[in-house]
């Protein structure tokens, strides 16, 4: 049995893992703490954390009906993400590592992401079995990747975001159009009445051929059509048409790089994974891309698209069983910063 802590950002998470299936995972979001401010504040993050952890280990032990004296070790998420928010999180695990005697395995949040969509069912089980060489597509609220993944735990950091996170873009226009904190499942709500093709916002880097992407342009580009508009921000009726326009030209550029990185890497297989893989119209435009291409789709099941300790033990144990050696109980917190 293997205990999985994640708190990266605004999510305390425990699960319990065995064997390739989640027993428990529980998710304590601390988004409406944070939706005053419009972004989260690691200062208050952490405390949340802290005062969190433990209330949602003890939630998570019970739904797996298990007692800690079961389990054979623990695992936390060491990096990307707040440096005092993931503190927390990687010293309770190397704590609890220590008073069990069981080993610590450290997981890279952005690897737990990647290899999110190699899980399936309900309760969730990993399906490494059915892994394929792939291209996938990270996209959350603070990355956003593209990655050849050739053999499982052997990848490569194509291209990325030089600006913006996708899920930023999504928040931070989101809060122009005067909707609350996460703007992204708001803008995917309101769109669904709205005709993507109203308003037309840039699609940046769009035309270029590398695997890089930029959204600050499109943020900017919000930003100045209403200032220059300042009636749509009073008219409800065009907001639907807006959220539309704006997911549309997000939707665009993640879907054509995606599927143009496949091509070029002559990969048949395409992931997608992260907060922003909750969309859907992302998620139907991925399906129709890939479609159309001959490309096989995995998409990360919907609880483990969002921050959550599941794909945070479900690969943990996987790196267990590979032989990879635990992490030092008493080093002191080095977050890695890239994948
Ligand atoms: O993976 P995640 O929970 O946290 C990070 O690792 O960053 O992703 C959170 C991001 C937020 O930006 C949120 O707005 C976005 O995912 N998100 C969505 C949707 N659900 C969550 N964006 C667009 N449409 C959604 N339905
Ligand atoms: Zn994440």
């Amino acid at each position: 049995m293997l205990l999985a802590v994640e708190t990266s950002c605004d999510e305390t998470s425990v699960a319990v893992i065995h064997q390739g299936a989640v027993l428990s995972s529980v998710v304590s979001s601390q988004v409406q703490l944070h939706a005053e401010y419009g972004g989260v504040v690691p200062e208050l993050a952490t405390r949340e954390h802290l005062s969190n952890l433990l209330p949602v280990t003890k939630d998570a032990l019970n739904e797996a009906g298990i007692s800690a004296s079961s389990l054979d070790a623990v695992a936390a998420t060491r990096g990307p993400g707040l440096p005092p928010a993931l503190v927390v999180g990687w010293k309770t695990a190397q704590a609890t590592a220590y008073v069990l005697n069981i080993p610590l395995i450290a997981v890279n949040h952005l690897e737990a992401h990647l290899y999110s969509p190699w899980s399936t069912g309900n309760p969730i089980a990993a399906d490494y079995e059915s892994f394929q060489p792939n291209i996938s597509l990270i996209v959350s609220g603070g990355h956003t990747q593209l990655v050849c993944v050739r053999r499982f735990g052997e990848h490569t950091v194509l291209g990325g975001t030089l600006d913006d996170a996708a899920g930023e873009c999504f928040d931070k226009t989101a809060k122009l159009l005067g909707l609350a904190y996460p703007g992204g499942p708001q803008i995917d709500r309101l769109a669904e009445n709205g005709d993507p093709k109203r308003y037309e916002f840039p699609r940046p880097l769009l035309e270029n051929q590398n695997n890089n992407f930029s959204f600050s342009g499109l943020k900017t580009s919000v930003r100045y059509y209403l200032d220059n508009h300042p009636e749509l921000k009073v008219e409800n009726t065009e907001l639907p048409h807006l959220c539309a326009s704006i997911q549309a030209a997000i939707v665009d550029v993640l879907v054509q790089k995606t599927i143009r990185a496949a091509c070029r890497e002559g990969l048949s297989c395409v992931t997608a994974s992260g907060g922003v893989t909750c969309n859907r119209t992302l998620r139907s435009a991925l399906t129709a891309a890939c479609d159309d291409s001959g490309i096989t789709l995995r998409l990360a099941p919907g609880t483990l698209c969002t921050d959550n300790a599941a794909m945070i033990g479900l690969l943990a144990e996987k790196k267990k069983k590979a032989g990879e050696l635990p992490a030092e109980i008493h080093h002191d917190i080095i977050p890695s910063w890239s994948l």
